[in-house]
């Protein structure tokens, strides 16, 4: 082995190297297959990200085929090889370029990846971004195993934009970051070593993600100054780092920003000191960052500034800052997170559910164009379990973007496995039913649905400066799984869970089975023990991590169950409660409705029923409760043990690392059920048929 191929082998024992392992091809007789044609290349071009399209392709090749591929200069006449570029670097016929093959519906990311039996592998696109995405579709295929004999294949991703969002502040801590510190600042300023950076932009380019926010939406003192003078030199640098991989930089700002570092005494976004301070502060960041993608907006939430303070409405606070970015090209991500968080329990009429869509859906068709409204999953916030936010299909004239969070605020914090995929497949399948069947969440997130301009995903990311990036190395799965559902949201979870595996831990077949079963299962698992039945929530205040069934009961957050000695849930129908099912269109609306339709699994967020209530499963609420507990906290045990099953297969320090958050699991699921069984035992007064052990 090369020094080089060490290092690699190095860092690769902690997980650092994620899903992008080039593992060496130990069969002499597939190793073969592959070298016949890849021992040599040519990547056409010269721009950062061509070039890291020709260093990535040649260094993947040298380890999985253990010999450098020699580099080719010209088109003409190679029997072999892998010959790739944007489509204007060579002509039609030279590309082997299939007549049926439209160029243009390639969009700009993406790609053909041809060859026949003999000849060169051909990787053409419109765009250097497309050429890269094509090198690493072609090395997914030789890291899983496929043939390569015949190819052809096209991709283009289905949203424009595939972003993820950090939660990161300047003095290093992450904001809900359960995997250590921040990779970007450190002692508020941005990191002077890069290289952790580039390895990250590298695993997101690999799955096609082209945009990334890097601080946290939640802008404090500090983070306020990113888009000044004395700190935009760093950003450019960083921005460079993400340019060489095609993914462009976008920053969370402060909408008091013009008050707090440029001396005005109003942010009042129809004051024109105001638009004028913020057209010049757009100037002057690309002048550092030409390719700078625009501003992320928290705004009248949470106790951030925005425009309801000056009586102005979101439309036009975010219409100020889209005016002032629109002549660089940039976009204003304005986030939809809007609710009273100053409730009293006691108020039954303010419903959190509601408020995303009443403030919105007023507003539809008042966006600029480079405006995207960015929209939480579900209208709460990142449970386990919720419903779809109606903004999806409530919004017909406005661009979207659909928020996730893979970091695991509610769903195990990163020591609880939780493979996300299946929740968020869920949302993107939904129905609308906007413009009649079909009318899915993907649709309308991708412009589709509506014909609007941008669209896309988004998600808060689960990476910190942890050796695995992730905290629980399974939970790389979820990063991967979000990059690749933002590509194709058509993707299965499990064929995503099946090709992370074998990407991530190679090519024994058992070993494989056994961490996508766990993956697939680990949802499920992770609902059963927590709040149940869609009602959220019952976590301890402030860090969200353990169980506490009225830590948010009494608060004023707006997160209550409304468990009593009667009965458990809210009542949001249009009926007799806040009204908040009428936001969904027919015929979800009457199912949601409808206490016989509601899905057993979301009874409990849209209505108000006696601990004896049958669920459709036959089992009444109470003992759906208790069964469950006691079934998941059984299931969270049996992963030990299936993992340990595998344990020859597995490096043997990620083996430690899953081991080690497997067993706190099973312990803190242990935690969970006791304390929910308890509470709802000694609330309702119904004894667990079944007779087991309630403290
Ligand atoms: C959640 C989370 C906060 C975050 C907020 C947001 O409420 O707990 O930490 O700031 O979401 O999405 O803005």
């Amino acid at each position: 082995m090369t020094t080089e191929q060490h290092d690699r082998q190095d860092k690769r024992n902690g997980g650092y190297e994620g899903w992008l392992r080039y593992t060496h091809i130990e069969d002499a007789y597939k190793r073969e297959a592959y070298s016949v044609r890849c021992s040599q290349l040519q990547i056409m071009g010269e721009s950062p990200v061509i070039h890291t399209a020709r260093t990535e392709l040649a260094a993947a090749l040298d380890t999985m085929l253990g010999a450098k591929p020699r580099e080719m200069n010209g088109t003409g006449g190679e029997s072999f090889g892998i010959i790739g570029g944007t489509i204007d670097s060579f002509t039609r016929c030279e590309a082997r370029i299939p007549e049926d093959c439209h160029l243009d519906e390639l969009g700009e990311d993406g790609y053909v990846i041809q060859a026949e039996e003999t000849g060169p592998i051909w990787l053409f696109a419109a765009s250097d971004n497309g050429v890269l995405y094509a090198v690493y579709h072609l090395l997914r295929l030789l890291q899983t195993d496929q043939p390569i004999g015949k190819l052809s294949i096209r991709e283009t991703p289905v949203n424009g934009l595939r972003m993820l969002d950090h939660w990161d502040n300047m003095d290093g801590t992450i904001e809900r970051g359960y995997a250590g510190n921040s990779i970007f600042f450190r002692d508020n300023r941005i990191v002077a070593d890069r290289d952790r950076i580039r390895d990250y932009a590298r695993l997101l380019a690999s799955v096609g993600i082209n945009a990334v926010a890097i601080n946290n939406v939640n802008v404090h003192r500090e983070e306020t100054k990113l888009i000044t003078e004395p700190l935009l030199p760093d950003v450019a640098k960083v921005a460079d780092v993400f340019g060489a991989y095609g993914i462009r930089l976008y920053l969370s700002v402060n909408f008091a920003s013009p008050i707090e570092i440029g001396g005005l005494d109003t942010a009042d976004p129809l004051h024109p000191d105001v638009s004028a301070w913020w057209r010049a502060k757009a100037k002057d960041i690309y002048r550092y960052v030409p390719t700078f993608g625009g501003y992320v907006v928290k705004a009248d939430s949470e106790f951030r500034p925005g425009p309801f303070t000056y009586g102005r409405n979101h439309a036009d606070g975010a219409n100020m800052l889209a005016d002032a970015l629109a002549p660089f090209g940039g976009h204003v991500i304005w986030r939809c997170f809007v609710y009273n968080c100053l409730q009293d329990w006691r108020d039954r009429s303010t419903d959190r559910a509601r408020a995303a869509y009443d403030h919105f859906k007023p507003l539809d068709g008042q966006f600029r164009d480079n405006v995207l409204l960015q929209i939480k999953n579900g209208p709460m916030d990142f449970q386990v379990r919720e419903p779809v936010s109606p903004l999806f299909g409530g919004l017909s004239r406005t661009n979207q973007l659909l928020e996730l969070q893979i970091t695991q605020e509610y769903t195990g914090q990163q020591r609880h496995l939780c493979y996300l995929v299946p929740q968020w497949k869920e949302a993107l399948d939904f129905d609308t039913f906007a413009r009649g069947e079909g009318s899915t969440v993907a649709s309308a997130a991708s412009g589709a649905l509506f014909g609007t301009k941008l669209g896309g995903m988004a998600a808060v990311s689960n990476v910190g400066d942890d050796s695995c990036w992730t905290g629980h190395p399974l939970a790389q799965a979820n990063l991967f799984g979000f990059a690749r559902l933002a590509w194709n949201p058509a993707l299965g979870a499990e064929e995503i869970a099946a090709e992370w595996t074998a990407m991530t831990f190679g090519a024994d077949p058992e070993a494989q089975r056994v961490i996508t079963d766990m993956l697939l299962d680990s949802l499920t698992i992770y609902e059963s023990y927590t709040a149940p039945l869609g009602v959220g929530w019952m976590v301890n205040p402030g860090h969200h991590y353990g169980p506490n069934v009225d830590g948010y009961e009494y608060s004023k957050w707006g997160t209550y169950h409304f468990a009593d000695c009667n009965g458990i849930g809210v009542d949001r129908t249009v009926r007799s409660g806040t009204g908040y099912t009428g936001q969904y269109a027919l015929p979800q609306y009457e199912r949601y409705e409808s206490l016989e339709q509601c899905p057993d699994e979301l009874l409990l967020f849209f209505h108000h029923v006696p601990y004896t209530h049958k669920l459709k499963s036959g089992k009444t609420v109470i003992q759906h409760i208790y069964d469950t507990r006691f079934e998941g906290t059984e299931r969270a045990a049996m992963l030990v043990t299936r993992w340990d099953s595998i344990k020859r297969s597995i490096d043997a320090e990620i083996y430690r690392l899953v081991r080690e958050r497997l067993v706190q699991q099973a312990e803190h699921a242990k935690e969970w059920r006791d304390v929910l069984n308890t509470y709802f035992c000694r609330k309702s007064g119904i004894a667990d048929e079944l007779g087991r052990t309630i403290y």
